[in-house]
């Protein structure tokens, strides 16, 4: 089904975790091991849709360099053989166990249970006997109740899992355990009025610091509650009472305001917390299907709690490393233009912005414009129905700095260290031309363009 390298319509991304072939979505079981850093993912290397899911997974030391590893997860039981849906990695008694969802259809809808399995090496894994480890939804959950993330904390196990209320209302549910075989139910973790999407996926719970981070994935939203698409990721920030059983939290905030980002998972490997996200939504194109491959993760980001308890998504240090040739380098002024080939690059412009337009585009046609006002930032892209705007509000007074990374047909835009990002595909068929217009001059600024290789 893939077609040979020379017969590629679109250059590949080289630094962004893609499938060899077939379909990729959420990243999953994410977990530093022995020093290797592990990334697996809902795979299906022989369809461009999701037919039938496995784990795919690929290692690495430096984040950066990927290799891939037989599959991890088949869905091959009675338990899970449509699909073993996202989960989690956990380290104990230094095996690696993985906790996931196993989908099987039914003639109406379809039973989602949480399995286990485990390795002793991290390569190859035996799913446990005793499957599944969570048999049912709890009472007011539907039957659908997946996406497990696992933690440990004072010798107990915490998994929390993503639901839907009879009522079609958003939720996120939580149990406990000592052994990872035998999990005890706890409660409602988190949930909603119905305001926030009808179903919650792919929960994750980390603490950053002294703050404790629900993220979520809500899907079912709807425009009139000011949602520009069906599904988008976001995140409460608060604190986890173990002893009360209660996670206090501030109200929900999204994450990421470009088209294309859903389904975040977090790994932990010490203080630093390390977001991948899948770069796309369930309606995002892919149109590198005409290649054989479909769909992408992120750039890794690492994750801050700023004082106003916000999270900050800034593009992890070790991508500097990629930086191989500077393309440009100069004081921007009011305005400032240039073409550069498409190729793996690295945008850095500094400064002190009150007002911004920066504008890319492809063969002299506009591909994408973000404007940055008091009060929002506009994203207009145009996109295969057209062009296409996101917003997202702005708190700032000056814009100091923005940092881009782009993959061939990704882009990655970092305001003001990770306060406002937007991720996007893009598909420039030519060289790019790059457009900055400030509303005076910045003598102080600088832009800086590097081109990345691996
Ligand atoms: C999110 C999701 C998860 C599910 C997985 C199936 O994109 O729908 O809820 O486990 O994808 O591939």
């Amino acid at each position: 089904m893939q077609k040979k390298k020379a017969e590629m319509t679109m250059n590949k991304p080289i630094y962004h975790i893609t499938p060899e072939k077939g379909w990729m979505n959420d990243p999953n079981g994410l977990v530093e091991y022995n020093g290797v850093y592990h990334v697996f993912y809902q795979a299906d290397p022989e369809h461009l849709i999701n037919e039938n899911i496995g784990w795919g997974h690929k290692i690495s030391s430096d984040l950066l360099h990927w290799e891939e590893c037989q599959p991890a997860l088949l869905p091959n039981q009675s338990y899970d053989r449509d699909g073993c849906f996202t989960g989690s990695a956990v380290i104990k008694d230094d095996k690696m166990y993985l906790l996931y969802t196993g989908h099987v259809n039914q003639e109406s809808g379809y039973i989602e249970t949480q399995n286990l399995a485990v390795s002793k090496d991290g390569i190859h894994f035996e799913k446990y006997d005793g499957n599944p480890v969570i048999k049912n939804p709890p009472a007011d959950t539907t039957m659908r109740f997946r996406d497990p993330k696992i933690w440990e904390k004072n010798g107990n196990y915490y998994a929390v899992i993503g639901g839907e209320t009879e009522d079609k209302c958003g939720k996120v549910v939580y149990y406990r355990s000592r052994d990872l075989q035998e999990y005890t139910y706890c409660g409602v973790f988190a949930d909603s009025d119905g305001s926030i999407g009808n179903m919650w996926e792919c929960p994750n719970f980390v603490q950053i610091g002294n703050t404790d981070v629900l993220i979520i994935s809500p899907k079912g939203l709807e425009k009139e509650n000011g949602f520009s698409a069906s599904f988008e990721s976001g995140y409460m920030t608060g604190k986890m009472n173990y002893e009360e059983g209660m996670f206090s939290h501030a109200s929900y905030k999204k994450l990421d305001h470009g088209f294309d980002f859903y389904a975040p998972q977090v790994m932990e490997c010490g203080d630093r917390k390390i977001l991948f996200a899948w770069f796309a939504i369930p309606d995002s194109p892919g149109k590198e299907m005409e290649d054989g491959w479909r769909h992408l993760l992120t750039i890794p980001r690492e994750l801050k709690v700023a004082s106003d308890n916000s999270l900050l998504m800034t593009p992890i240090e070790e991508l500097k490393k990629l930086r191989t040739k500077v393309l440009e380098k100069t004081v921007p002024g009011a305005s400032w233009n240039c073409n550069i080939e498409n190729q793996p690059l690295e945008l850095l412009l500094t400064g002190r912005y009150e007002e911004l337009c920066f504008e890319i585009a492809d063969k002299n046609e506009p591909l994408l414009e973000f404007t940055l006002k008091k009060d929002n930032i506009v994203l207009k892209q145009k996109r295969e129905d057209g062009w296409q705007i996101r917003t997202c509000s702005y708190y700032d007074d000056i814009m100091r700095k923005m940092q881009i990374y782009m993959d061939y047909s990704t882009i990655e835009v970092f305001i003001n260290d990770g306060r406002y990002v937007f991720s996007s595909r893009i598909y420039p068929v030519g060289s790019l031309d790059f457009r900055i217009n400030a509303a005076a001059d910045n003598e102080d600024g600088s832009l800086e363009i590097y081109s990345l290789s691996l």
